[in-house]
């Protein structure tokens, strides 16, 4: 690999995934790819925290690998591979338990929220699940992590266990910086827009899915919750609005006065279709090429092949300094 800086993310194939991972993670994966040695995971065991079903996790995984690779990412110049065929991350994650306490993941806002959802399910992996963040993140000595504001305060566990890893065994781990898009970090959900857009909603009207077609998806933005007023103007008392300037500035590049002066004097209706089909012209192309790539899955398991031997290589330089620094004795070769 060139002498760049690295840059590691993941994105959970637990099922279709909303124009908010992908203006919160996808979209900015491919503007930083070639600027670093970019590493992508699909993170599979992470999913296993909530129940899944078998079939349909192998379904959502494809899924996934057809929409990176449809979503621009290279997999020559980028590592593009599954979290569970590479064993250090699992392996990672037990030493890293170490140095990680209960109260640092017990008050976890993520692990609150998914405890109360699932309450018949509140497992130990469900608590556990920002050290496997951490090792996914820490074995690649990865400079830069792309995420939405959500993923936050699991980044800052990251650093703050790499800290302490380092502090107690000696430099191992490099600190890792988290990058947030200019907008559009947090998503907001079409129906409730003081929530987060989630493809687990069941209000399927509450976020665009990656595999939503053209008119669904303008049909969608013409039924967005907006608010009272009539002006199209971005401020804390109108989150619907808002809400979608961001989504239209995100998709446009465009800054939030240019939207706001573009928009003046113009109905909700008109800036809904208007935002409808600025997102369908982006988005329906994308589903038609993940489409296209999913009919050959010899294909995507040459590239999953070929990015978790990368991986592998890569992640198990550091699992190797890991066990030696903690005083594990090394197994004999040869
Ligand atoms: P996941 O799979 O929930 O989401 C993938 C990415 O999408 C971002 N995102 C959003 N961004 C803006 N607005 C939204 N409404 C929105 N919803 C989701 C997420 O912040 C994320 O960047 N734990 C991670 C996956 C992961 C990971 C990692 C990420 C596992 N290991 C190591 C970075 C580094 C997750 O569940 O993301």
């Amino acid at each position: 690999m060139e002498d760049k800086k690295i840059l590691f993310s993941a994105i959970q194939p637990s099922g279709i995934l909303t124009i908010g991972n992908y203006l919160g993670a996808l979209k900015n994966f491919r503007k930083l790819q070639s600027d670093y040695n970019s590493v992508f995971s699909l993170a599979d065991l992470h999913t296993l925290t909530v129940r899944q079903d078998p079939a349909v996790l192998r379904k959502n995984t494809y899924e996934l690998a057809a929409l990176y690779l449809a979503c621009g990412i290279d997999p020559e110049e980028s590592v593009l591979f599954v979290q569970s065929h590479v064993a250090a991350h699992a392996e990672l994650t037990w030493i890293l338990n170490t140095v990680c306490y209960p109260g640092e993941l017990s008050r976890m806002t993520q692990f609150k929220d998914k405890s109360l959802k699932h309450e018949d399910n509140v497992n130990m992996g469900l608590m556990d699940y920002p050290v496997l963040m951490a090792a996914d993140i820490l074995l690649y000595q990865t400079d830069l992590v792309p995420i939405g504001a959500d993923q936050k305060q699991h980044l800052e566990l990251a650093r703050d266990l790499a800290i302490r890893f380092n502090n107690r065994y000696g430099e191992t781990f490099r600190v890792p910086e988290g990058y947030f898009g200019k907008t559009a970090a947090r998503v907001m959900s079409l129906a409730e827009p003081d929530r987060k857009m989630s493809k687990s909603d069941s209000n399927l009207n509450a976020f665009i899915s990656m595999n939503d077609d053209r008119d669904t998806i303008i049909r969608k933005f013409k039924r967005a919750v907006t608010d009272s007023g009539s002006s199209i103007t971005a401020s804390p008392e109108k989150p619907g609005i808002t809400n979608l300037l961001t989504v239209y500035c995100a998709f446009t590049d465009k800054s939030l006065k240019e939207a706001e002066d573009e928009f003046e004097g113009k109905g909700y209706g008109d800036f809904k279709l208007a935002v409808g089909e600025t997102v369908a012209d982006v988005i329906d192309p994308i589903r038609l090429e993940k489409n296209r790539i999913l009919e050959d899955k010899q294909y995507i398991d040459s590239v999953l092949k070929s990015g978790a031997e990368r991986a592998e290589r890569l992640a198990g330089r550091t699992l190797a300094k890991v066990y030696k620094k903690v005083g594990l004795v090394p197994r004999a070769r040869g």
